[in-house]
């Protein structure tokens, strides 16, 4: 495929996305959004607790997201919404004026080879594109087992301008995801945009 035809399909999954998504910014231009939710174990456990908020829950892989659908309907939580989406390009199909209030990442994949560093979710290109997004206060919680990951994101957040390194550590809602039932020893850290 040449960079021409990737670039076309990227902009044509990004207006797909705009336009599936409007509904959800339809009802709350201000959301609380999880990037890698996975099969919505914490989200859809957070938005009924947060009824108030509008929660979505992005991820790339189609079944995962099914699942949290289906565990958000269990759970009786209209507020809960998940679309197969990639970070980015959730971001760019985000309409004019929509914000987000809180970001959710756990466990994301380390990418633990230092060639690969460049492929993590957490680092300085994405911390920059995000902030546009975010109202000033915006919490961004990340939690992982990845030693190293961590302290390589908290080193990418300390050096940023857009983002400061909180001194909480709790997030405003526990609830088992899958992969931190797998991984019970993990660290959590609390971004916020300045
Ligand atoms: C290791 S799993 C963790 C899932 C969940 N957060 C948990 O704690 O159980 C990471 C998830 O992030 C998703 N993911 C990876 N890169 C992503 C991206 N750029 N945008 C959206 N989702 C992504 C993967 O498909 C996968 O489901």
């Amino acid at each position: 495929m040449s960079l021409q035809e990737a670039l076309e399909r990227r902009a044509g999954r990004v207006a797909a996305l705009r336009e599936a998504c409007a509904p959800i910014f339809g009802r709350s231009k201000s959301v609380t959004l999880e990037i890698g939710c996975g099969k919505g174990h914490y989200l859809s456990s957070y938005a009924a607790r947060f009824p108030e908020e509008t929660c979505v829950g992005i991820d790339l892989i189609s079944k995962r997201v099914e699942d949290g659908r289906r565990r958000a309907k269990n759970r009786n939580a209209g507020n809960a919404f998940f679309v197969k989406a990639e970070a980015m390009e959730f971001l760019e199909a985000m309409p004019a004026g929509a914000r987000l209030e809180k970001i959710f990442i756990f466990f994301p994949d380390p990418w633990p080879k230092e060639k690969h560093h460049k492929r993590r979710l957490i680092r300085g290109e994405f911390l920059d594109y995000i902030r546009q997004f975010c109202s000033v206060g915006c919490k961004m919680y990340f939690r992982t087992d990845h030693a190293e990951y961590f302290e390589w994101a908290k080193a990418e957040i300390a050096k940023n301008s857009s983002w400061e390194l909180s001194e909480e550590t709790e997030l405003p809602h526990e609830e088992v995801s899958q992969f931190q039932r797998i991984l019970p020893v993990f660290s959590t850290l609390v971004a916020v945009a300045s």
